[in-house]
């Protein structure tokens, strides 16, 4: 009996072809969607230098000061550094606490929330930081606000 026609044969093969052409595609696809944001921002280096500029604006900045009033600012930014080197896919892990045992007991609000975010970005801006890149990470932590006010 004959089981294949060489129509189907010929079809085969362009299948087993096409597919052999694709795979390198698929095994290069971390490569093609290109760098990540971690990378993109300047890495660690460049990461620690806007939590640590961040951390310097909240902590004269009237609005939301007196939440840091007995906190270790210097761990704080390890934590904050190692958080968004993980969030922006850089080679970091986050061990500390999650958003809601963080900021359990502080009651805070939206305009809080706000007025941090405006420190980071006053950071940012003094880093030079493209505003393409600033919203990637404002885009990355507007979602945890539910987890860290009125908690
Ligand atoms: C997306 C927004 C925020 C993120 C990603 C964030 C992240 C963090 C992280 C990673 C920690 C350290 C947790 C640990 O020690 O294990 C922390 C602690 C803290 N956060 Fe936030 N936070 C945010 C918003 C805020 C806001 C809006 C305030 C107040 C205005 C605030 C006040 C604090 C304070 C006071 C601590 C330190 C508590 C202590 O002294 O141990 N956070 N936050």
């Amino acid at each position: 009996m004959k089981l294949q026609s060489p129509h189907l044969t010929r079809h085969l093969a362009g299948v087993v072809l096409t597919c052999a052409m694709a795979l390198p595609t698929f095994a290069h696809a971390e490569m093609a969607s290109g760098p990540t944001l971690y990378e993109q921002l300047g890495g660690k280096p460049a990461i620690v230098m806007i939590v640590h500029d961040m951390l310097a604006n909240v902590v004269a900045d009237n609005r939301i000061n007196h939440y840091f009033a007995k906190t270790n600012i210097p761990h704080l930014q390890m934590e904050l550094v190692s958080q968004i080197c993980e969030l922006t896919d850089g080679p970091c892990k986050y061990t500390g606490l999650n958003m809601q045992q963080a900021h359990r007991g502080m009651n805070l609000k939206t305009a809080d929330f706000n007025a941090l975010v405006e420190d980071l970005q006053k950071s940012m801006n003094s880093n030079n930081v493209p505003l393409g890149l600033q919203n990637q990470l404002l885009n990355i932590l507007a979602p945890m606000e539910p987890d860290v006010v009125h908690k």
